[in-house]
């Protein structure tokens, strides 16, 4: 798949060069607009990314593989992260990972045959007060419990005639 910026957004990329020392301080913002117009960061979106900024492949690759907000590889249309960091833990996020994992037969790391859910592990999402917390898509689910969270799958699901 050809990885292409429109005009309209070189030029936001140039703009916002110029607020920084150095060019490649906007490589956060090159790597999700790839990732929103894309869907996930594939080689070309790696290499395509390193010619704009002029930096080095490895150098984005090194970034890509960092945060775990960008997807090397397409996902559902439903991202379910799971925090499995120590307050969530605590708080039961092994029990929804293993309920989210039965309830749609797949694994961590997987995606449904039909596209429609990709269930990933992931570090602190930052609301440890409200563990357990599992971000669907840009949303945070806190404070969670198998109920609640199966409540919210089976809307999902409903949304899609599953
Ligand atoms: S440990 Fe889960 S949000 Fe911080």
């Amino acid at each position: 798949m050809e990885i292409r910026f429109t005009d309209e957004e070189l030029q936001k990329i140039e703009s916002l060069k110029t607020r920084y020392l150095k060019p490649d301080s906007v490589i956060l913002e090159v790597l999700y607009l790839i990732q929103e117009k894309y869907g996930f960061i594939s080689y070309e979106g790696i290499k395509y990314a390193s010619k704009i900024l002029d930096i080095s492949e490895e150098h984005v690759y090194g970034i890509v593989s960092f945060y775990s907000m960008f997807n090397t590889k397409p996902i559902g249309k439903y991202h379910l992260q799971v925090c499995t960091n120590v307050s969530c833990m605590l708080r039961g996020a092994y029990e929804l990972l293993h309920k989210l994992e039965d309830e749609l037969k797949i694994k961590a790391g997987e995606t449904t045959p039909d596209g429609l859910f990709t269930i990933s592990e992931v570090e602190c999402l930052g609301s440890c007060g409200t563990a357990p917390v599992i971000q669907i898509n840009k949303d945070y689910l806190e404070n969670l419990n198998e109920d609640k969270l199966m409540h919210v799958l089976n809307d999902l699901k409903k949304a899609y005639g599953n």
